[in-house]
């Protein structure tokens, strides 16, 4: 099968010099690809600005913002019967990025803000993407109740959720656990383990599910 895959974090330009940014490390996003690829699958990853050697056997495509992110999905997920979004993609991005770098003059700075491309959101209508629709989401609070409405909302088939609250899993840590969430209400949990045993685990789910 063909797998689109997005990993890693955006980041969203203020100046020449600065960016905003979230934690994620790509590790996640990066098993799953190794997985996939493993199991015999083409794998393209879409990846933002990570420390992760690239996967063997992988498309890599490389970004930085989400914009950037956006258009990369855009033009390739027509080919794919499974597409997983694990990046954490920057919910926004400053309105104007300035030319020159951003001095210090003034003693407080007000940042304006604008909302990203919604790349998920955009998988099912805007793309018109009939494959297998994977997503995550990262949760501090209520976390089935809103995976839940994400797979409701976004299209999707699964929603991995993780609880970002606990220490020693999801967001940069080598480990992980989760609990699908499914079509119907359903919901499965998946231990704490390392990510590469739990992509291994989830690649086998997903490829169990595709119709
Ligand atoms: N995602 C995306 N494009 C964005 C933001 C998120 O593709 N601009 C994807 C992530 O890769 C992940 C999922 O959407 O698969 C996370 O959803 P998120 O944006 O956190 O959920 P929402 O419910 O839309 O929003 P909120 O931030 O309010 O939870």
């Amino acid at each position: 099968m063909r797998f689109l895959i997005t990993a890693g974090p955006t980041r969203e330009p203020l100046d020449p010099v600065r960016y905003l940014t979230n934690r994620s490390s790509g590790k996640m996003g990066y098993a799953l690809a190794e997985a996939a690829q493993a199991a015999g699958h083409e794998v393209v990853l879409i990846s933002g600005p990570v420390h992760l050697p690239a996967p063997d056997g992988v498309a890599m495509v490389r970004v930085e913002a989400a914009r950037e992110m956006f258009e990369a999905v855009q033009s390739r997920i027509a080919s794919a019967e499974v597409a997983i979004f694990s990046a954490a993609v920057a919910d926004y991005r400053p309105v104007v990025r300035a030319e020159q770098k951003i001095k210090k003059d003034a003693a407080t700075l007000i940042l304006e803000l604008e909302r990203t491309e919604d790349i998920l959101g955009s998988a099912r209508l805007a793309f018109g993407f009939k494959g297998y629709l994977v997503g995550f989401a990262a949760e501090t609070e209520k976390l089935i109740e809103h995976a839940q409405d994400k797979l409701a909302r976004k299209g999707c088939d699964l929603v991995i959720a993780n609880d970002v609250s606990q220490p020693g899993i999801g967001f940069d840590s080598a480990e992980n656990a989760v609990t699908l969430c499914l079509p119907g209400g359903r919901t499965q949990a998946l231990p704490q383990q390392s990510k590469t045993a739990l992509a291994r685990e989830l690649i086998t789910f997903i490829t169990r599910h595709v119709p």
